[in-house]
């Protein structure tokens, strides 16, 4: 009996031996850098070229901070909410409650303005308006107060925009208003000099404007390409810079269309199979501890 479970035993402690000695998957076998500073870089976005999906690609880079590019500006990304699917930027050339700065745009592409757009409690303050801009007249119903704030109020209780008040001895025009509006027209159709966008606009409620947070927050929708599958194994979602096209990135040396190859050794890859080949060796080894040990 002794005799010939010990060669049994031996062969399952090098089993354990070798599935422990095994190295993890390692995220450095794909090309994709997983994060930016602090903030972690996930699918759909990709810092690299080929890496996250094909819809949100050219939009952000990271050189000293993370930033997301648009035909306006790049802006600072502060943070980024997978469960909410929400990316909140700031650009530091905006004015707000406390700086008055320069005016100018806010552009974003056509694509983007789709897949990764400002959210509803988003909310664009335009200021300093001439009488003859359009959210005065045609498109005055575009205009809106929020959590019992007027647009009005800011003249007041921001010091960056007590000039204009100052200037005139009166308070020039303003409007509350989403994004549709800055997206269909610009300012200069706005015939409003400056704007500031504040953020969390639903709980705002009683909160002065010196204490509002400024910044956009956008949402966005993750593309149905199968991403899931290639994570699950062990792949990281990409796209074929050229065609576009979904690809799994498995290592550095070889990719897949739809999913890293499984548990095939002889594809000479298998560090980008390790899933399935691990499942199959605690399969073995779970049969081997179902045996009575002496
Ligand atoms: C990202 O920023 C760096 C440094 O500012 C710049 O050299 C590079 O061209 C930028 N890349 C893109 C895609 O804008
Ligand atoms: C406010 O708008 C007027 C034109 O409507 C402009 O002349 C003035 O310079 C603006 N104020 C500031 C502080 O930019
Ligand atoms: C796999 O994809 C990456 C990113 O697109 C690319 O850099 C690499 O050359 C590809 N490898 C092969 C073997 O096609």
């Amino acid at each position: 009996m002794h005799s010939t479970m010990a060669p049994l035993i031996t062969f399952k402690l090098s089993m354990f031996i070798i599935l422990t000695l095994q190295p993890p998957p390692t995220l450095s076998l794909t090309p994709c850098r997983t994060s930016c500073g602090s903030i972690a870089i996930n699918y759909p976005f990709g810092i690299d070229d080929g890496c996250g999906a094909p819809q949100f690609r050219h939009m952000l880079n990271c050189s000293t901070d993370l930033f997301f590019l648009t035909p306006s500006g790049d802006y600072k990304v502060q943070h980024i909410d997978y469960d909410k699917k929400t990316m909140t930027i700031y650009d530091p050339a905006m004015s707000t409650c406390s700086i008055l700065q320069p005016h100018h745009d806010f552009i974003m592409t056509d694509i983007q303005s789709v897949t990764i757009s400002p959210t509803p409690d988003t909310v664009f303050a335009l200021l300093n308006c001439s009488i003859d801009s359009p959210v005065l007249n045609h498109y005055k119903n575009l205009c809106f107060s929020f959590s019992g704030h007027s647009c009005d109020e800011l003249y007041g209780a921001c010091n960056a925009f007590r000039v204009f008040h100052l200037l005139t001895n009166s308070s020039p025009p303003c409007c509350f208003t989403g994004y549709d509006t800055v997206k269909f027209m610009s300012m200069n159709i706005l015939d409003c000099t400056h704007y500031t966008t504040v953020i969390n606009t639903d709980s705002l409620m009683g909160i002065v404007p010196s204490d509002w947070v400024y910044g956009i927050k956008l949402s966005y929708s993750v593309p149905e390409t199968g991403c899931e599958r290639c994570s699950q194994s062990g792949g990281t979602c990409g796209y074929d810079t050229e065609t576009e096209g979904m690809m799994c990135l498995c290592s550095s040396s070889s990719n897949y269309t739809r999913e890293c190859a499984g548990g095939s050794l002889t594809a000479g890859d298998h560090r980008s199979s390790h899933s399935p080949w691990t499942f199959f060796n605690v399969a073995i080894l779970l049969v081997l501890s179902s045996l009575p040990v002496i």
